[in-house]
């Protein structure tokens, strides 16, 4: 039986049953709503905003004004999926009480249902005191865009034994922080499968191959709205058929076509 609401240990369950976890992004309330109605199961309001939606390179610069901004409007679309919030740059790195705050704030002021948090170093003790406090976190390994200016760069991580090394070491400790999930994010296929058959708790991958126990995407990535990535599969090609229908609209306009009597008030 599909549950009305998806929540963070039914991930688990979805997990056991071999059920694969289908998440994507959202930045405000229209798109929230058409994607939670065509059944996703977690919705994130990732820091790509800083990308998607500001139209900067990286993800840094978004703040946790705006996000908890975007979360609140996302909150509003969303009935069935998971929303979880993403903690971004500058936040984590400032102290644990910090990291804490600011998850708060994601979950009471944005109605975020669980918060994503990079890494598993410094923030590992924040991550264990708000999941023993009861809020669901989500973890983040592999290329965590927030330390970009440290890897230099968006190349997949883990390739090399030592790091692959690491980010095993790194979700068996994120799961015993508490956390409910994992996203890996541009690993090598097999480090992923490894982590993945590692961990009671489900991974989602991204850019990480087939074999993690869920998939998400940049929603504008697979909508078409961005860069063609090799790990993005397009569904739609919205950049195209956006820019086509506004200039269908320029031409109606022009032509004195839009609007028609139809289209128009009468007294
Ligand atoms: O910020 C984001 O959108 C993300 C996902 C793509 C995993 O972290």
């Amino acid at each position: 039986m599909e549950p009305k609401k998806i929540t963070a240990p039914y991930l688990a369950e979805m997990k056991r049953k071999g059920v694969p976890i289908a998440a994507l992004t959202a930045y405000d309330a229209t798109l929230a709503a058409v994607e939670d109605k065509a059944g996703l199961d977690v919705i994130l309001v990732g820091d790509s905003s800083g990308m998607v939606i500001t139209g900067l390179p990286d993800t840094i610069s978004i703040t946790l004004d705006e996000i908890v901004f975007l979360t609140k409007n996302v909150s509003r679309g969303v009935k069935r999926a998971l929303l979880v919030a993403d903690l971004p740059f500058g936040v984590a790195q400032v102290s644990t009480e910090a990291c804490i705050e600011g998850c708060i704030r994601l979950m009471k002021e944005g109605r975020a249902e669980a918060v994503k948090v990079e890494g598993a170093g410094h923030t590992l003790e924040a991550i264990s005191r708000m999941t023993e406090m009861g809020m669901p976190v989500m973890g983040h390994l592999g290329l965590t865009p927030q330390s970009v200016h440290v890897f230099g760069g968006y190349a997949l991580r883990g390739a090399e034994e030592k790091e692959a090394q690491r980010i095993r070491e790194d979700a068996l400790k994120l799961q015993d922080a508490g956390v409910f999930a994992i996203v890996l994010e541009k690993i090598p296929v097999e480090l992923a499968k490894v982590v993945s058959e590692s961990l009671t708790i489900p991974t989602i991958g991204i850019g990480s191959g087939s074999h993690c126990d869920g998939q998400i995407l940049v929603s504008y990535d697979m909508l078409g709205l961005g860069p063609k990535f090799r790990f993005v599969r397009r569904y739609l090609e919205g950049s195209k058929l956006i820019g086509e229908s506004v200039r269908q609209y320029i031409d109606d306009i022009r032509n004195r076509d839009f609007p028609n009597d139809d289209e128009s008030y009468f007294a």
